[in-house]
């Protein structure tokens, strides 16, 4: 087995290896540091010399063509950079006569040394204590700036059996001056010179990570988010395949993605002559970031990885780093639990009674895990007033939550809870106490969303404040569960923190939800904004599942579970069934087609259960029951999309245990005409002498089959029996190792 990480002091040549996939990076005679080579490990060059080169061909400007490793404005002026710096001072001697010229807008780095070391963290990495990976082979390169004692640390992070990469970087101010950090990328990451596809999952509220594919030309195609959650029209993650490679199971295909929650950017440039650089983290526009003397920064970090085996196989790289690496470990086991949600089915007409008549019902079909939403503290009838009071309504629960938690708990299910914790409405105590604890720039309007406010986090006392009001509810009651929600964008950024806030509201609420988790062994977060708003590996590493979107419409589902997957496991993706009618789009889907799409993810139930007759609660128990036998293959295997919207009229996903022992086979038709035939999909990763047995929900035989025949004539049914001459149809079997 070759070492992780090599340095050839000869060639002054560094190697990052993973099973897979190598990364090279050199070190030039004064001590710049170029970018050789990523790709898959069939491709290391013998020789880093031609192959690789770290200069752009026909290429005229010196140094702007560099692969810098960590280009900064100073050494790059024609490009896009990670880094621009402003010192207040020039270095060494002060020469008179130039005030007009400072600040020094310009940074050079150059090798100092590099250590290969283990323990080292990305900023904002969790602090629960819940999720600690084995430590990881990591390179750390010191550069140093020309003039100014200003250190850059690159440290580069491999899970070599997983061909992932993490890089992030930290700056040290040793200069005696305060340094002005105007953009700061975590990385920025080089792909050899071709014509490549961008996609990425994108969209708005209610169609999130819609996956988009565009070819990426000369220039700068800018993914950013704006905001103090992760966003909802574009995921801070992607995929980039050379032109014309669609296959889902072959070539190579880069992948990557950043652990941050807000403000972020993703640049992903292509020069005059097609190389490709990918510069990702903190989104500049309006961000600004002070290093005092002395001071040090750490950023989040920028993962990334490249596949030899297509789209598929970047997923299943990331979701098995997600699993291993990232998610926290929960005390009630390693699968998620069927979850009912009343949201649909009260919207704020919360009662107890109510409450109580729906968890009987839930705990009789099976469900797990009841959380109350949105109504139940102080005051709160409508979406104007209430939050920032996190105490119980006693005019709706008089005697506090403890008789419903106490009844939740009788009937077998863990009890949740629904806060939003960063939001005040004008109307609350909290804000009539203190109208200054809000973002706002003093003697301008304040604009409202949803009624609310932004509490700011740039202030340490909001912060405790905050942490204080959830600590005493977790403290009271038994609350295993938060649905941490977020609910508006961004207005009036005005801060005590200034314009580092951007960083410090992420920093804040990265903060709370570590405290809480740390404290309270058995709480478990979902990560909600408005739906599907903020997902991402900071938050993952703290959250074991996040809420996709609010639109619950199977068919919108598809399009989006299908974005999802891309980056993010089946296991943190929480999916509910609700009602008939759909109520965000008015669409009727059968409830087949309801539980089939829901069960590609972390089975909820979201429709009011008290207004449907016994056999269809009956429907219900025996689906979720089915549920309950395949989640552990949904949310624990590897997946693999045969078929994808709207490419294919179907989309249909394959999930294998690792064993290859166990598999899930679910499709759902959107587009299908009549007369229109299907083909049999092959199926992947089955054990070719192993003979499966393919049952149903109802464990009724469909057939069997060796492996070898799933995966070459592919999986019998779905167009034999006719099954599929209209649209909307769908189906989930098992398949079992005889
Ligand atoms: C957001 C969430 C919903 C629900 C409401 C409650 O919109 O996405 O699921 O919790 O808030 O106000």
């Amino acid at each position: 087995m070759l070492d992780a990480i090599t340095f050839d002091a000869q060639q002054k040549l560094f190697i990052l290896r993973g099973n897979r996939s190598y990364y090279a990076m050199r070190l030039l005679d004064d001590g710049a540091l170029v970018h050789v080579g990523f790709g898959p490990a069939q491709t290391v060059p013998d020789a880093f010399s031609g192959l690789d080169s770290y200069e752009e061909p026909n290429y005229v400007w010196e140094n702007q063509g560099r692969r810098w490793e960590y280009p900064t404005f100073g050494d790059v002026s024609q490009h896009d950079v990670a880094l621009t710096a402003a010192f207040p001072e020039p270095p060494g001697e002060r020469r008179g006569g130039e005030q007009n010229y400072l600040p020094v807008r310009d940074v050079r780095l150059r090798y100092v040394h590099h250590d290969i070391c283990s323990s080292a963290q990305p900023g904002l990495t969790a602090q629960h204590g819940r999720n600690e990976p084995s430590a990881r082979p990591t390179l750390c390169i010191t550069l140093r700036d020309i003039g100014y004692p200003f250190i850059a640390r690159l440290y580069y992070r491999i899970t070599p059996e997983l061909d992932i990469f993490e890089r992030w970087v930290e700056l040290e101010n040793q200069t005696d001056m305060q340094v002005s950090i105007e953009l700061l990328a975590f990385a920025t990451i080089h792909l050899p010179t071709d014509r490549y596809t961008l996609t990425r999952a994108a969209g708005a509220w209610g169609r999130e990570f819609v996956p988009i594919t565009q070819e990426l030309h000369q220039g700068v195609t800018l993914m950013r988010q704006l905001g103090l959650n992760t966003g909802h029209q574009v995921n801070p993650s992607f995929v980039i395949r050379p032109l014309g490679q669609t296959e889902p199971d072959v070539g190579r295909t880069c992948f990557g993605l950043l652990a941050f929650s807000g403000n972020w950017s993703l640049r992903c440039e292509v020069l005059p002559t097609d190389a490709v650089r990918i510069h990702g983290g903190y989104e500049h526009g309006n961000f600004g970031m002070t290093l005092n003397p002395g001071e040090t920064h750490c950023t989040p970090a920028f993962i990334f990885g490249i596949a030899d085996d297509g789209i598929n196989g970047a997923s299943n790289r990331l979701h098995a780093w997600f699993h291993r690496c990232v998610l926290p470990k929960s005390v009630h086991g390693t699968t998620r639990p069927v979850l009912y949600n009343g949201w649909e089915s009260v919207y704020f007409d919360m009662s107890m009674e109510k409450q109580l008549q729906l968890a009987r019902t839930a705990a009789a079909i099976g469900v797990e895990l009841f959380c109350v939403d949105d109504g139940w503290f102080s005051g709160r009838r409508n979406e104007r007033i209430g939050l920032g009071d996190w105490t119980v309504d006693p005019s709706i629960f008089p005697n506090g939550l403890t008789p419903l938690i106490a009844e939740v708990t009788r009937l077998g299910m863990r009890f949740g809870l629904w806060v939003e914790p960063e939001m005040v409405n004008p109307d609350s105590h909290l804000y009539r106490t203190h109208p200054d604890w809000v973002l706002h720039f003093p003697g301008r309007p304040r604009t409202e969303m949803r009624h609310q406010l932004i509490l700011d986090f740039g202030r340490s006392d909001v912060v405790e404040t905050v942490y204080a009001m959830l600590d005493s509810l977790l403290a009271e009651n038994d609350i295993t569960f938060f649905k941490w929600d977020m609910n508006r964008y961004i207005t009036e950024m005005g801060s005590a923190a200034g314009r580092e806030i951007w960083y410090r509201h992420v920093q804040g609420v990265y903060g709370i939800m570590d405290r809480l988790l740390k404290k309270y062994p058995r709480l478990d977060i979902q990560s909600c904004s408005g739906g599907g708003g903020r997902v991402d590996a900071g938050m993952l590493s703290r959250c074991v599942q996040v809420w996709t979107s609010d639109n619950t419409d199977a068919m919108d589902r598809v399009y989006i579970q299908d974005g999802f997957s891309l980056f993010y496991p089946p296991a943190t993706m929480e999916s509910w069934v609700t009602h008939e009618r759909n109520h965000q789009t008015g669409r009727m889907i059968p409830l087949d087609v309801r539980f089939d799409v829901a069960m590609r993810g972390v089975l909820g139930i979201g429709t009011n259960l008290d207004a449907l007759p016994a056999d269809e609660l009956e429907v219900y128990r025996r689906k979720i029951a089915f549920y309950k036998k395949i989640r552990h293959i949904v949310q624990g295997g590897r997946l693999y999309r045969l078929a994808s919207l709207p490419t294919d009229s179907a989309s249909v996903w394959q999930i294998v245990s690792p064993d290859g022992e166990e598999s899930v086979y679910s499709i759902a038709v959107v587009q299908a005409l009549q007369g229109h035939h299907l083909p049999n999909y092959r199926l992947r990763n089955l054990l070719p002498d192993a003979t499966y047995r393919i049952t149903n929900e109802s464990d009724d035989e469909i057939g069997r089959f060796s492996g070898a025949q799933l995966m070459t004539l592919g999986m019998p049914g779905d167009q034999r029996h006719g099954h599929f001459t209209c649209s909307l149809r769908s189906r989930t079997v098992l398949l079992r190792r005889v």
